[in-house]
C-alpha cells in the first residue's frame, strides 16, 4: 500500500513512521512518499526515518519529492499535515491578535481565523490534485485548524477526506485512567467541533462511570483537564471538556498568560524547531536521538500558559503522552483498507448528527470505520450553551470559507468580528488588516 505524506519535511513524521513499522499485519504501507516545499527539512527527516528503519528489515520504503502532483499520483492514501506560512505564520498569528488584547492560537480565536484564511486556499488545491490525479485515494486530515480544513477539502473531496486530532483520544484515556476503567474498551461519549467539543460521559459495560468522577476531587485533580477547569466549574457543566475549551471559559486569564508569558507558544517553537533542523544539517548530529531530545521538550512545554493561568505547575508524567494521533491514523487506515471495524472519533460531515448544524458541516464525533468510511454514530444533543458556541464557531468556519472563496474582505472582517472570542467589530476589521499585512498568504482577499 502507498502512503503519502504531505509535509513530509514536519517534525512529527517520524512519529508515523515509528507507527507504519510497528505494523505487521498483511497489506500494510510498503512505501511512504515525503512530499514538502523545503528541501532540508525533507532531507532532515528522511534521516531520522532511516535510522527508525534499520533496525528493520522490511521498512517501508521511503521517497522524497518537492513536486506534489508526483507525489500525490497513484497513493492509497494521503496524509496532510502541512503548515502554511511556517511557525513564523504561527507566531504572527499570536503577535497580531494579542496586540489588540484577543487570543491568538493557532486554531482557537482570531489565530485559527487568520491561519484558516491562509491555508484553505492551499488546502483546495491539494483536494483538487488528488481528486484529479489519486481519486480513488483517502485523504486523512492533520493539517490544523483540522476541522475547517476537512470541511474546505470536503467540498471537493465528499466523504473521502476524514480529518484527526488526537486531543478527544487523549482525553478518553485520562478520564478512563482517572476512573480506573480500561480506555480501550470504555465508550467515550464525546462531541462538538475540532477543539471545541465535551466528554458526556463514559460507559464501562453501560454504566457511566463519570458522574463517580465528578463527584471526586482528588481524581479530578490527578489529569490535565481535572486541574485546567477545576472540580467546580466541571461540576457546573456536568462534563469534562476538552482542553481547548480552557480558551473560552478562562478567557481573560489565557489572554493575559499568554501576554505576560517570555515568549508565546508560536515564537517558542520557532526557534526551538528552526534550532532542530539547523542541528539537523551539522555533520555528526546524531539524528532519532536528536529528534527524540527536541520532542520531550515540545511535550512537556504544550499549553503552558494554560498551565500558569490555572496554577496547576509542571505538566503530569502521566499527561506527557500525548493521544497518539499517529495512533489514530494508523487505526483509520487500517480499518478502511483492511475493513478492520473499529470506532474512532474524527472529524466528518455531520449527516444529521448534531440538529443544531446541517449535513455539510464538519464535526467531530465517534464514528463507525469500515471499508467504506467513517460513519457518525448516533448521539445525544449538546446543551443549548454548548450547541450556542458550536453553531457560533461553525457561523465563523462558515465566513472564513466564504471569504476563501471569494477573495472579500467584508467575509473575512464578519469572520473575525463573529468569534465569541472577538469583542468588537473594530477589533476585527483592525484584526484584518493586522493580519494582511503580515501574511503574504492572504494577499488574495483582493475584493472590498
Ligand atoms: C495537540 C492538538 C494538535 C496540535 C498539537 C501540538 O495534539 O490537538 O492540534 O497540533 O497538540 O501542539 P503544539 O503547540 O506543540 O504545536
Ligand atoms: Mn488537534
Amino acid at each position: 500500500m502507498k502512503l503519502t505524506i504531505l509535509g513530509g519535511g514536519g517534525f512529527r513524521v517520524p512519529l508515523v513512521y515509528g507507527a507504519l513499522l510497528a505494523d505487521r499485519g498483511e497489506g500494510r504501507v510498503t512505501r511512504v512518499t515525503l512530499h514538502d516545499v523545503d528541501a532540508d527539512r525533507l532531507d532532515a527527516v528522511a534521516r531520522v526515518l532511516a535510522e527508525q528503519a534499520a533496525a528493520h528489515p522490511d521498512a517501508p520504503r521511503v521517497v522524497v519529492t518537492r513536486d506534489l502532483d508526483e507525489a500525490v499520483r497513484g497513493a492509497d492514501f494521503v496524509f496532510s499535515a502541512i503548515r502554511v506560512g511556517g511557525l513564523e505564520g504561527r507566531a504572527a498569528d499570536e503577535r497580531v491578535a494579542l496586540a489588540e488584547g484577543v487570543l491568538g492560537q493557532e486554531t482557537v480565536g482570531a489565530g485559527g481565523i487568520a491561519y484558516g484564511l491562509r491555508t484553505i486556499p492551499v488546502a483546495m488545491d491539494i483536494a483538487r490534485r488528488v481528486a484529479g490525479l489519486a481519486p480513488d485515494a483517502w485523504v486523512i486530515n492533520f493539517t490544523n485548524p483540522a476541522g475547517l480544513v476537512t470541511e474546505a477539502m470536503s467540498r471537493v473531496l465528499g466523504d473521502r477526506v476524514i480529518g484527526i486530532c488526537d486531543s478527544p483520544v487523549g482525553l478518553g484515556r485520562r478520564v478512563a485512567r482517572a476512573l480506573g476503567a480500561d480506555p480501550a474498551t470504555a465508550w467515550i461519549d464525546y462531541v462538538g467541533l475540532n477543539h471545541l467539543g465535551w466528554l458526556r460521559g463514559l460507559r464501562v459495560g453501560g454504566r457511566d462511570e463519570l458522574p463517580r468522577l465528578l463527584a471526586d476531587t482528588d481524581a479530578l485533580g490527578s489529569f490535565e483537564e481535572g486541574r485546567l477547569f477545576g472540580p467546580d466549574w466541571l461540576r457546573s457543566l456536568g462534563a469534562v471538556p476538552n482542553e481547548y475549551l480552557h480558551y473560552y471559559y478562562f478567557n481573560r486569564e489565557t489572554v493575559r498568560a499568554y501576554q505576560e508569558a517570555k515568549q508565546t507558544r508560536g515564537a517558542f517553537l520557532r526557534t526551538q524547531q528552526a534550532g532542530f533542523y539547523e542541528e539537523m544539517r551539522r555533520p555528526g548530529t546524531p539524528p532519532l536521538e536528536t529528534w527524540h531530545r527536541t520532542l520531550a521538550e515540545r511535550e512537556a512545554t504544550y499549553m503552558a500558559a494554560n498551565r500558569e493561568a490555572a496554577g496547576t505547575g509542571e505538566r503530569d508524567e502521566d499527561d506527557l503522552e500525548s493521544g497518539g494521533y499517529e495512533k489514530v491514523a494508523l487505526a483509520l487506515m487500517r480499518a478502511i483498507a483492511r475493513d478492520e471495524h473499529t470506532t474512532l472519533i474524527l472529524n466528518v460531515r455531520n449527516q444529521g448528527t448534531l440538529a443544531v448544524l446541517d449535513a455539510q458541516a464538519v464535526i467531530e464525533v465517534p464514528c463507525f470505520v469500515d471499508v467504506n468510511g467513517a460513519h457518525p454514530v448516533t448521539v445525544d444533543p449538546l446543551p443549548y450553551h454548548a450547541a450556542g458556541l458550536v453553531a457560533s464557531v461553525k457561523a465563523v468556519e462558515r465566513e472564513v470559507l466564504a471569504a476563501a472563496e471569494s477573495g472579500s474582505r467584508a467575509s473575512a472582517v464578519k469572520a473575525f468580528a463573529l468569534h465569541p472570542l472577538v469583542d468588537s467589530v473594530s477589533v476585527a476589521r483592525r484584526l484584518l488588516e493586522g493580519y494582511r499585512a503580515e501574511h503574504p498568504g492572504l494577499a488574495y482577499l483582493t475584493r472590498p
